[in-house]
C-alpha cells in the first residue's frame, strides 16, 4: 500500500507491519541512529529492520494518528503541542550517547547567492524535521517521530527552532492551515520551549537565527528543486519559496514579540 502524506519520498510503501522505501544519501546515518535508539530502549521511533531483496530500507510501521492534510481539528490542541515538545526532548536526550558518528555526511556546496551558513558546535544528531506529518500520536499524545531523513548534527536550539516553524506555527497567517490561523503563536512557542526545557541562552538566539536562516532556506529549497526535482520541484512550483519569503516578512514584523515571549 503506497504511503502518501509526506512531501518528498517517492516509492514509500507499507508492507504488513513494515514500511519500505528507497535508500537515500543520508541512510547510513539514519539507520545507525535508529539502531542506537533501539539499543537504548527508546520506543518513539521506527526500528530499522534491514534492507530487503529489492534494495529498500525496511522500517517498522508505527501505528497511530498523523496530522496529514487537511489538518485534523486537534492540530491546535495545546496538550498535543506540549507532548510533541516532550517527545522531542526525550529523543534528543536519547541521542546524546550516540555522539556525532564518523559517518560521511552529504555535503552539497552552497548555491550561489546564499548567505553563508552559521556554524554551531553540534551536540547530537537531531531529527530536524518535526512536521505534523512526521509525528505519530497515540491516545492524544505524541508517541513517535518518523522520517529521520534530515537527521544531522544539531544543537537543541536548532531542533526546537525547526519544530516551532510548524507547531507554533511561525508563518504568515495566510499560509497557515485554517485550524492554526487564529492560535497565539507566541504563547505556543513559549509552551513548546518550556516543555522541551530549552535553556536561556538558546532562547535568546533562536528568533534572530531563524530570521537569518529563513533567507538561507529560500535558497536551499530552490537549489534542491533544481538539483533533485521530484517532490522538491513540486513544492517549489506550488509556491514554497513565497511561503518562506512571507515567513521572513512575518518575522520582521513579529520577531521581537516572539523573542520576548520566549524569554520573559
Ligand atoms: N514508520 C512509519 N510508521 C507509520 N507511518 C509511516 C512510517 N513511515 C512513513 N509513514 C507514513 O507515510 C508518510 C510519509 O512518510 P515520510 O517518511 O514522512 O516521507 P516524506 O519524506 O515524504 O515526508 C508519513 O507522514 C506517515 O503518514
Ligand atoms: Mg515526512
Amino acid at each position: 500500500m503506497p504511503l502518501l502524506g509526506g512531501d518528498v519520498t517517492e516509492g514509500l510503501v507499507r508492507v504488513g507491519d513494515t514500511v519500505r522505501g528507497p535508500l537515500g544519501s543520508n541512510s547510513a546515518l539514519v539507520h545507525a541512529a535508529l539502531d542506537h535508539l533501539e539499543s537504548v530502549g527508546f520506543v518513539g521511533a521506527p526500528r530499522f529492520l534491514g534492507v530487503d531483496d529489492q534494495g529498500r530500507a525496511v522500517l517498522s510501521y508505527v501505528d497511530g494518528e498523523v496530522a496529514g492534510r487537511p489538518r485534523p481539528d486537534w492540530i491546535a490542541d495545546e496538550g498535543r503541542l506540549i507532548s510533541v515538545a516532550r517527545l522531542l526532548r526525550s529523543l534528543d536526550d536519547a541521542m546524546i550517547d550516540f555522539g556525532i558518528p564518523d559517518i560521511e555526511l552529504e555535503q552539497n556546496p552552497d548555491p550561489e547567492g546564499i548567505p553563508p551558513a552559521r556554524s554551531y558546535p553540534s551536540d547530537f544528531i537531531g531529527h530536524r524535521d518535526v512536521t505534523p506529518e512526521n509525528v505519530i500520536f497515540r491516545d492524544g499524545v505524541a508517541y513517535a517521530l518518523i522520517d529521520f531523513d534530515l537527521a544531522r548534527p544539531s544543537t537543541r536550539m536548532q531542533e526546537v527552532q525547526g519544530a516551532l516553524v510548524y507547531w507554533a506555527p511561525i508563518s504568515d497567517p495566510a499560509d497557515r492551515d485554517r485550524r492554526l490561523r487564529d492560535v497565539d503563536p507566541f504563547r505556543r512557542a513559549r509552551l513548546f520551549a518550556d516543555a522541551y526545557g530549552l535553556d536561556a541562552a538558546d532562547r535568546t538566539v533562536l528568533v534572530e537565527d531563524l530570521r537569518y536562516g529563513t533567507e538561507r532556506s529560500w535558497h536551499l529549497m530552490r537549489d534542491r528543486a533544481r538539483r533533485l526535482g521530484g517532490g522538491w520541484a513540486r513544492m517549489w512550483d506550488e509556491g514554497v519559496g513565497d511561503v518562506i519569503r512571507r515567513r521572513g516578512a512575518w518575522l520582521d514584523e513579529h520577531g521581537e514579540e516572539l523573542a520576548t515571549a520566549l524569554v520573559s
